[in-house]
């Protein structure tokens, strides 16, 4: 079986109604997005944080899948499919995708601040202020935020230098080093950037690009590739 890996970004998530970082102007409540998920946002105010991640975390319950991540799960069907996704949301997993690694965290998870291997899933929306881990140190989102290490980088580069056939889709390629997962890929092994606001990255050889929404764009490639 052809192994099918997809690098996947807030782009693929837009057309559940998750407004993706860059085209929501950076901006929440006033604040600039890099103000709220950094680790100095948290040391200056954990109930700020807590906040953001809240509402993120309540608007999830209100979202669905939408056709983009169903595509991906046909897909297995025929290949072995990989998605390593930069998104913090589960919309790859409730869609039914069965290999997903979240690089940059998921929302439905908190850890603990004293044990970053103490990792547990939340039952509800909502984390706050003195909900503490095992060890009685506060528990703050399961999220790598800007600036802090991307431990999952390490296997995620390893399953992208095995792809036959690699799929971008809705991410602008402007946060590293997600971004340069790319160049892991073998040079010979097809590649597919799918964004309706696609620009050429770089200098990337058998790249096709397919300037459509993760809803059309997507949704043909998949179907393509199974009838080949
Ligand atoms: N289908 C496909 N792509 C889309 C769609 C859609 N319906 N709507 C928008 N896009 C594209 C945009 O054109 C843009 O190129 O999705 C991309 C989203 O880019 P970003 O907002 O930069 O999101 P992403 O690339 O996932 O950001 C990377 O940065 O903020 C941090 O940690 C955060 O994981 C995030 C990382």
């Amino acid at each position: 079986m052809k192994k099918i890996v997809v690098l996947s970004g807030a782009g693929i998530s837009a057309e559940s109604g998750i407004s993706t970082f860059r085209d929501a102007g950076g901006l929440w409540e006033n604040h600039r997005i890099e103000e709220v998920a950094t680790y100095e946002a948290w040391e200056r105010d954990h109930e700020l944080v807590l906040k953001f991640y809240n509402q993120r975390r309540k608007q999830l319950l209100e979202v669905k899948p939408n056709a983009g991540h169903y595509s991906l799960v046909k897909l297995e069907e025929k290949f072995d499919v990989q998605i390593i996704t930069q998104n913090v949301d589960d919309l790859h997993e409730r869609a039914g995708s069965k290999n997903v690694l979240h690089l940059h965290g998921e929302l439905r998870k908190v850890r603990s601040t004293a044990d970053p291997n103490l990792v547990y899933k939340l039952d509800s929306w909502e984390l706050n202020k003195g909900d503490l881990c095992e060890k009685g140190s506060q528990l703050r989102p399961h999220i790598v935020w800007f600036g802090e290490a991307v431990p999952m980088i390490v296997p995620a580069a390893k399953i992208s230098s095995e792809a036959d056939i690699f799929i971008v889709v809705g991410t602008s390629m402007l946060v590293y080093p997600a971004a340069g997962l790319i160049d892991y890929v073998p040079v010979k092994s097809p590649k597919y950037l799918v964004d309706p606001n696609a620009r050429e990255i770089r200098h990337i050889s058998n790249l096709t690009v397919i300037p459509e929404k993760a809803g059309t764009g997507l949704v043909k490639l998949v179907d393509e590739l199974l009838a080949n």
